[in-house]
């Protein structure tokens, strides 16, 4: 973390549990654990019909609410989809795009991660832009590369104002609801790597301000070191998420001082 330069975004993805009738329930106890003075930005990206019931909640525990995807496209014909439009007017801050789950299992393509973020920043929601290197690429040497490509579709045409308020998080495939975190070392160098593509794109000063996550089995005992690295501005957790024990605890977590110092401090 670098709070200096840029905040520091705990992000809960809930994928496809829960129902809304959980989530009172939920945020009582979530509100009961966090720490009054946070000083993270805490979001949850929540199943779309679990939303309206997060509205209130959220507002009284100053959490912003997430969406886990949106469509590519504006409104139309398009049957099934939920737009950037609809979100943003029930009073969604945030939403993923690209997980690796919807590349996997719903053909999700750099074009359309492309045009997820658009349409989003249109609306004035914040995406948060996953990237991520399977196991077999990072055994082949090809993690960089990938990861540089990911970015840099994500964000083509994307314009530098609209730029600094991107998300991205690193979230490597063989770690995600594996138990297998990458390393801080791991995790630092990659989220290290994507500031370094940021600001070959729009510049040291917006490079410096954008927050970069780590993703990939988080929880409540890793998240203190991870979030010590200069790089790894927050977290986008998923099986941890789940527990507002755990969530609360890693937003605590995000509250702590950066413990060490290196050179990218300086960008
Ligand atoms: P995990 O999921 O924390 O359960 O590994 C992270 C994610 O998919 O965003």
């Amino acid at each position: 973390m670098n709070k200096k330069y840029r905040k520091t975004v705990i992000a809960g993805n809930w994928k496809m549990n829960m129902t809304a009738s959980d989530v009172r329930e939920f945020m009582s106890r979530l509100s009961a654990a966090t720490p009054d003075n946070k000083t993270c930005d805490a979001v949850l990206c929540v199943p779309f019909p679990l939303i309206p019931a997060l509205i209130k909640p959220a507002k009284q525990a100053r959490l912003g609410i997430g969406a886990q995807n949106v469509s590519e496209y504006g409104k139309g014909a398009y049957t099934g989809e939920v737009n950037a439009e609809m979100l943003s007017d029930l009073g969604v801050k945030y939403a993923i795009a690209g997980h690796s789950e919807r590349r996997q299992f719903f053909s999700e393509d750099d074009a359309a991660v492309n045009r997820k973020t658009l349409n989003l920043l249109d609306h004035g929601i914040t995406p948060i832009i996953c990237v991520g290197e399977s196991g077999l690429q990072r055994d082949r040497g090809l993690t960089m590369e990938h990861i540089a490509y990911q970015v840099k579709s994500a964000l083509y045409a994307v314009t530098e104002d609209k730029a600094r308020r991107c998300i991205i998080a690193y979230e490597p495939i063989w770690a995600i609801g594996t138990g297998n975190t990458a390393t801080t070392a791991q995790a630092q160098e990659v989220c290290e790597y994507i500031r370094s593509v940021a600001r070959q794109m729009y510049g040291a000063r917006i490079a410096r301000s954008m927050s970069i996550l780590y993703g990939g089995s988080m929880n409540a005992q890793n998240a203190a070191e991870l979030l010590s690295m200069p790089d790894i501005d927050g977290g986008l957790i998923g099986g941890a998420s789940l527990d507002p024990g755990a969530f609360a605890r890693i937003i605590a977590d995000a509250g702590q001082e950066l413990t060490r110092e290196t050179s990218s401090n300086l960008l």
